[in-house]
C-alpha cells in the first residue's frame, strides 16, 4: 500500500521498481494519493514530476496489470472546523505485479 506517497520520489520510476522487487508475482500493489511532487519548488532537489498520464503507460511496461483506477478527492491531515479547505485529487489504483512465468 502506498498512501500519498508516491510524489515523495526523486524519481517515481525507482519507487515503482522498488515494488515490484518487494513483491512475489501475483502481489498487489495499492496505491491513493496525488501527484504533488514534494520537491517541485526546491530547485537544488532534482525530481522528475510525471504526469499521471504517464505513470498509466510505464506501470504496466514496468511489470504491473492495472486491476481497478480511480481518482477520488480527499482531505489531507485537514482541520474540518478551518475556514481554509484543501482538497487533493487522488489516484487509487491496484495493480498485480504481473507472474512472469504465465
Ligand atoms: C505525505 S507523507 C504520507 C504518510 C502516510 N502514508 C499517510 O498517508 O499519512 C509521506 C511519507 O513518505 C515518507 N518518505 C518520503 N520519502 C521516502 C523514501 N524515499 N523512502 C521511504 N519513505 C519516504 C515520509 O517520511 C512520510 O512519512
Amino acid at each position: 500500500m502506498t498512501c500519498f506517497f508516491l510524489d515523495t520520489a526523486h524519481n517515481a520510476l525507482d519507487y515503482i521498481e522498488c515494488i515490484h522487487a518487494i513483491l512475489k508475482p501475483g502481489g498487489l500493489w495499492v496505491n491513493f494519493g496525488p501527484l504533488l511532487y514534494h520537491y517541485a519548488d526546491q530547485h537544488d532537489q532534482p525530481q522528475l514530476e510525471f504526469s499521471w498520464e504517464t505513470l498509466e503507460k510505464l506501470i504496466p511496461k514496468m511489470g504491473f496489470e492495472f486491476l481497478t483506477k480511480e481518482t477520488r478527492e480527499t482531505s489531507y491531515t485537514q482541520n474540518r472546523t478551518s475556514l481554509m479547505q484543501m482538497r487533493y485529487m487522488c489516484k487509487f489504483f491496484s495493480a498485480r505485479k504481473l507472474n512472469l512465468k504465465s
